[in-house]
């Protein structure tokens, strides 16, 4: 979370760092700040989101060939201009952006406290940034030395990037736990806490490796150390990802945009990985580690948010199709007890961005344990991709709308394609049960694309919910996640209260809260569970609940007892989360537009959590 761009070249550096923010913005919209360096250093920085900023600056001087802007998540200190980055050192010196936590901080800024320092914010950030002031004055040493020194006294995780005011003609970066690409244009460099900001200039990037340390000069020149001083030679990678990805493409939000690419990238993430007429599927990255894979005695699935509920439904595919037994472990408690993870173990690790701190972290405890990782990521070459022995990307393309909406049924299809593959490896699936599903699985883009039909309908029957103060989801078997996902959704952008529940245990609690006015959502898509699925609408309708189903076509029975319901294309029971969930974020999408909501950055969230 949080955002940060740097340039140094001959251009202008406001107008590329202030775009570069705009697509940054999804980390993080609490407040938003550039310092320019043009012999005197101009810090400009505002509460809000970048279009303050822009308001803001209107009349002041933006001269300046090389910058640094940043658009904040608050860890420490309240979202206020005074705890915006860019942050500058006592002596006014050097200027610093930061995505990440110092965690010894406040040990730091008592010594430095003792010593003279005085500090105007509440962050972490301008601790270290007077720490390196500091080491460089008593050590009388190069910046580049102090920060590496400084470095190598804190503990938590960082993206820097630094200005000193005594030369225009270098930046210093250095990262370790949260990201940082460097783009390599003609005489000039960008760099950022993703590529989105760099791809408009040039495709030539290094993505700059844990502790290391990186020099950008203006003279073309690129040096990276590690933080014990080890030279490092450069790795340039070809970017493959296209500007118009990245834009709206004629959409009003990124949200409405990525439901609508679901038919498409469902299609992506299959593409090459399976062949329903010759019975075959194919994960790529596993060849390596196939025998630990197919062996595996229980498989951990670890992520955060709406990448653990794809790892719910995972769990369901798995143990149904490959009969391998599977636990979903939230990432960020796993990491913190001592769980039982051992060499017969395969962890997948679920993540859109790759970079979420708590995930990575449970990895890494279950990489020590020297259990097998395998990573399911959307964002190519990310630290979760990184850091996995194999894995699979989703093949979403970049996704800026805070709440997840193609990333999650990307995962479910690679999900799906992972337990048919163990399934078909250990024969748990007969041929014929596998062409049937892989068949299936061929029709899902198509139905998809016939599910965003509804979207009048469930605009309808947002306009008449979008007022109710609680919601509840129900669900049974593999769309009881998918009542998660739901409630998720309609909570993080719409502030409606919402939760998701197994339709049967509604009974043990939330039928208390049914009333008259208590909106009751059912994704009564399993065919299995029907009978029960009625009675469950029965027991809401008796309590004067309104009942609102998600059914498939032709439902009579269901379509009688709801007040409201929205039909979805037939499709075997395992495959229906990938449909069912469509009018869901719809309904969320609708709801928290006619509430007059930011829908692709609600408040208080960031879609890139790398911070624990
Ligand atoms: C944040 C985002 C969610 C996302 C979660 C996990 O909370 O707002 O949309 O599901 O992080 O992110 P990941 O990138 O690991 O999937």
């Amino acid at each position: 979370m949080c955002g940060i761009v740097g340039y140094i070249g001959p251009k202008n550096a406001y107008p590329i760092l202030i775009k570069g923010l705009k697509r940054l913005e999804y980390r993080g919209y609490d407040s938003a700040g550039i310092a320019l360096l043009n012999h005197d250093l101009n810090i400009l920085k505002k509460e809000g989101k970048v279009s303050d900023l822009e308001n803001f600056v209107i009349g002041k001087n933006i001269e300046g060939t090389i910058g640094i802007g940043h658009t904040r998540w608050a860890t420490h200190g309240v979202p206020c201009d005074r705890n915006a980055h860019p942050h500058v050192s006592n002596s006014r010196n050097l200027a610093i952006i930061h995505n990440g936590i110092i965690e010894n901080y406040a040990s730091l800024k008592t010594g430095l406290e003792q010593r003279g320092y005085r500090f105007e914010s509440d962050t972490d950030t301008e601790v270290l940034l007077n720490l390196i002031e500091d080491i460089q004055k008593k050590e009388k040493i190069t910046t580049e030395e102090a920060l590496r020194f400084a470095l190598n006294e804190v503990v938590g995780a960082y993206a820097i990037v630094l200005l000193d005011k005594s030369d225009n003609d270098k930046l210093l970066a250095a990262r370790k736990g949260s990201p940082l690409v460097i783009g390599i244009g003609k005489d000039e460099f960008f760099i950022a806490s993703d590529k989105t900001p760099i791809i408009e200039y040039t495709k030539k990037v290094v993505y700059l490796g844990e502790q290391e340390i990186a020099v950008l000069g203006r003279d073309g020149s690129l040096e990276i150390k590690t933080l014990n001083n080890i030279q490092k030679t450069p790795y340039i990678e070809q970017l493959e990802m296209d500007l118009e990805k990245i834009e709206k493409g004629g959409y009003e939000y990124f949200m409405l945009k990525e439901i609508h690419e679901q038919p498409q990238v469902i299609l992506d993430s299959m593409r090459g990985r399976m062949n329903a007429e010759k019975g075959w599927i194919k994960l790529g990255g596993v060849s390596e580690f196939a025998t630990r894979i197919n062996n595996a005695q229980r498989i951990i699935i670890t992520a955060c948010g709406t990448s653990w509920h794809s790892g719910l439904i995972g769990e369901y595919l798995i143990e149904e199709l490959a009969r391998v037994p599977v636990e979903v472990e939230y990432a960020s408690e796993f990491r913190y007890r001592n769980p039982i993870v051992t060499a017969s173990d395969v962890v997948v690790a679920i993540s859109q961005s790759g970079e979420t701190a708590d995930t990575l972290a449970a990895i890494e405890m279950a990489k020590e344990r020297q259990a097998l990782i395998y990573g399911i990521c959307n964002v190519i070459g990310s630290s979760i991709a990184r850091a996995s022995h194999a894995g699979s990307y989703t093949h979403a393309g970049p996704e800026i709308g805070v709440a997840s909406t193609k990333a999650f049924s990307t995962q479910i299809t690679i999900l799906t394609l992972m337990a048919l593959q163990l399934a078909k490896n250990n024969g748990s699936i007969s041929e014929s049960k596998l062409r049937q599903i892989l068949y299936e699985m061929e029709t899902i883009p198509t139905k998809v694309k016939e599910t965003l039909n509804t979207n009048d309908k469930v605009e309808k029957i947002a306009r008449k919910y979008k007022d109710a103060k609680n919601f509840l989801y129900l669900g049974r078997g593999i769309n009881f996640p998918v009542a998660l996902e739901g409630a998720l959704k309609l909570k993080e952008i719409s502030y409606i209260h919402a939760e998701g529940y197994p339709a049967a245990e509604m009974k043990h609690g939330p039928i208390a809260l049914i009333d008259e006015n208590m909106p009751v959502v059912f994704i009564a898509t399993n065919l299995s569970a029907h009978e029960k699925i009625v009675s469950n609408i029965q027991e809401v309708k008796a309590r004067k609940g309104k009942v609102i189903a998600i059914v498939i076509e032709g439902d009579e029975t269901i379509s009688k007892l709801a007040d409201d319901v929205i039909e979805v294309p037939e499709i075997t029971e395992i495959l229906s989360p990938l449909i069912a969930i469509v009018p869901l974020q719809l309904l969320a999408y609708h709801i928290a537009l006619m509430r007059g909501c930011n829908v692709d950055q609600p408040r208080n969230l960031a879609k890139s959590v790398t911070v624990e």
